[in-house]
């Protein structure tokens, strides 16, 4: 039976680290324990740091736990588009930068957890004669760039018999196994790992910043804020980013899976991997967050149909779905946080983490040691968008602006709460007033208010995952309104429904 849960977080430890009790006094707190947090965290514990890490859930259960574990400098066809925004250099530093967190990450896993990675090589392919231009445009740039890039053809490509573009000795990790793993390296060696510990605010005093958490406030000289969205903004991030879902599912397969890691250039996109040497894991049917229509249990099935027209399935296992920012003008932001001097940031990853991440890492620790970083001109947080990214910038603002009064639209078409079968949830109307409700599946009602407690947009109904998800920045809320992901760092206000 397919079981609702990311094959990486169903098939990685379950280790449990304590919460926070008390008040502490460290270097540096980093808030976030995806793989940023812990590969930032672990990189300046290195350089002698005393680090305490905090994590709303735990380790990896947010989007480092939902990827397809591909650690690539391919992110899809990429480098041509950098190059034409932000010019050959920029575009070299986040190239070079990706690549080395390719062979940093083996290095690492290597050291840590030898079974978590495998090396493979890295394709695009086409099914499309059009694509084909496209692909060899790119592979010039991505060679020109330094990337191991080439035109491949042959028998054993699978999807297309068109030429794909293929990035040698990549690599394949199971990210929650490696995330697991760093984290033990850090507590060896002394670092603080609190789960369940929610941050709320991060603040900066004279000589100090602090981490205010529910059971205790951690104190340092300097804070790393690696929530994917940066739950403290002082940088409009949430203005310049536009969160993202997309959906995953693994596959047994009847015979053995392909060996290397696949991605589409044609719409819908499809991101293929190896899970073991059967199976295979299949991500794609992305949409913006919030999005009511779209946020269907029919994409997975559109997901599954497609592995079922490519290979031989014989089950499917899980399914799952993530979440992350595409940022304005396709470069993340990293590096100290605008207007604050104690506070650093990573996010906007644009769907490829795993490197951007372990590239935020090394710069983070580089800022914070007090030495320039090399790849900082590619990342900086303090940036401004380019004109097509400020043209980005306006429509995704128009876009929040739109959801704000779409929002009381959608309000005002609420539904009663006896309309709702067991399993589903939406808007529904009482007594004049429009909440949100969920009735679980043994029939009771949960109801919450629709606003969201970010910044006041009217918070969907997400039908795949039974939560409620905001539009506007991507924070997401359970049933009972409790957060599952920010920058939302307070929950739905509960609105009970006296009868239904
Ligand atoms: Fe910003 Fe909801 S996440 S308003």
């Amino acid at each position: 039976m397919t079981r609702y849960q990311s094959v990486w977080r169903a098939t990685g430890p379950t280790t449990a680290y304590p919460p926070l009790t008390t008040d502490e006094g460290v270097d540096v707190v980093v808030v976030g324990g995806g793989i940023t947090g812990l590969t930032t965290a672990l990189f300046l514990q290195a350089e002698g740091a005393r680090v305490a890490l905090v994590e709303r859930d735990h380790l990896c259960a947010g989007t480092t736990g939902g990827t397809t574990g591909k650690v690539t400098s391919q992110h899809g066809v990429i480098y041509r588009e950098l190059v034409a925004r932000h010019g050959s250099r920029r575009a070299g530093l986040y190239a070079v930068a990706n690549q080395w967190a390719v062979e940093t990450v083996a290095d690492l896993t290597q050291r840590l957890a030898p079974e978590a990675s495998m090396r493979a090589p890295a394709y695009v392919y086409t099914t499309r004669e059009e694509g084909r231009a496209d692909l060899e445009e790119e592979c010039r740039t991505a060679a020109k760039l330094g990337l191991p890039a080439s035109l491949v053809v042959g028998d054993d490509l699978p999807f297309s018999r068109f030429p794909a573009l293929r990035f040698t000795d990549q690599l394949l990790i199971h990210p929650v196994d490696y995330g697991y793993a760093l984290a033990a390296a850090l507590v060896e060696e002394g670092g603080k790992i609190y789960e369940g510990t929610p941050a709320f605010r991060v603040e900066e005093g004279s000589g100090e910043a602090r981490v205010r958490t529910a059971s205790g406030t951690l104190t340092a000289g300097h804070v790393v804020v690696a929530t994917l969205l940066p739950i403290v903004d002082m940088g409009g991030f949430f203005a310049k980013s536009a969160p993202v879902r997309a959906y995953g599912v693994a596959a047994r397969l009847h015979g053995a899976a392909p060996e290397g890691m696949y991605i589409s250039l044609d719409s819908p996109t499809r991101s293929v991997r190896p899970w073991g040497t059967d199976g295979i894991v299949v991500v794609g049917e992305s949409h913006r967050t919030g999005d009511d229509e779209r946020s269907h249990p029919a994409r997975w099935e559109e997901l599954e149909q497609w592995s079922r027209d490519n290979f031989e399935v014989a089950s499917f296992e899980y399914r799952w779905s993530a979440q992350d920012f595409s940022t304005v003008d396709s470069l993340p932001y990293v590096g100290r946080s605008p207007r604050r001097r104690r506070t650093y940031v990573a996010t906007g990853f644009n769907k490829w983490g795993l490197s951007n991440g372990t590239v935020a890492g090394s710069i983070l620790a580089d800022l914070i040691a007090g030495r320039e970083s090399r790849w900082l001109p590619a990342f900086d947080a303090t940036r401004l968008p380019d004109l097509a990214g400020v043209r980005n910038l306006v429509g995704h603002n128009l876009e929040v602006g739109r959801e704000l009064v779409s929002g009381t639209v959608a309000r005002l078409r609420a539904a009663g709460p006896e309309d709702l079968a067991p399993g589903e949830g939406g808007m529904v109307s009482v007594d004049g007033a429009t909440v949100g409700a969920y009735r679980d599946p043994d029939g009771g009602l949960h109801s919450v208010s629709l606003t969201c407690t970010h910044m006041g947009c009217t918070v969907r109904w997400n039908q795949a995952e039974a939560s409620w998800d905001c539009p506007c920045h991507g924070s997401r809320f359970g049933p009972d309104g409790s957060v599952l992901a920010g920058p939302a760092v307070h929950p739905l206000e509960r609105r009970p429904i006296d009868s239904d």
